[in-house]
């Protein structure tokens, strides 16, 4: 599988963590965040990323902030996007469940090197539930987009 991942500056450490620990679990790893700890904003961030993943050229992505949700609120503006931002295994096991979340964000700032490795494993793992009732409530989001 291949997985995008991007980040700002507040994020890069968590980035290259994240990046190694999937890499060696056999995800190839696509990189569309900063490398520097310069300034660098977060909707162009989320936007690199989510444009990706829109576009296909990955199967799904992780963004990382300072927070998580400034970087998942910029991603949400792309079509197609379910960025969710959680904090804990449970709420990303049940975003991929329920929402089939296609971009999962935390926060660099919010959650430790562990947290994020556990965040991402039940993600990944989980598969999407495919249930006449989340895949109806899915639609309305897309309705959504489309007015
Ligand atoms: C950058 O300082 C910070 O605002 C950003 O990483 C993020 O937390 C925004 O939501």
């Amino acid at each position: 599988m291949k997985i995008g991942i991007s980040n700002d500056h507040s994020a890069v450490e968590l980035k290259m963590a994240i990046m190694d620990y999937l890499s060696k679990k056999g995800y190839q790893m696509v990189n569309y965040g900063t490398d520097s700890t310069e300034s660098y904003d977060y909707p162009i961030a989320g936007k690199r990323l989510a444009e990706a993943v829109r576009d296909k050229e990955v199967d799904c992505g992780i963004a990382i902030c300072g927070t998580g949700i400034g970087i998942s609120l910029a991603c949400n503006k792309v079509k197609t996007i379910r960025a969710a931002c959680v904090s804990e295994p449970v709420s990303a096991r049940l975003t991929k469940e329920h929402n089939n979340a296609n971009i999962i964000c935390f926060g660099a700032r919010i959650v430790g090197v562990e947290m994020a490795k556990a965040i991402v494993d039940s993600w990944l793992e989980t598969e999407y539930s495919n249930e006449e009732r989340h895949q109806r409530r899915i639609d309305m989001i897309s309705e959504i987009e489309n007015q």
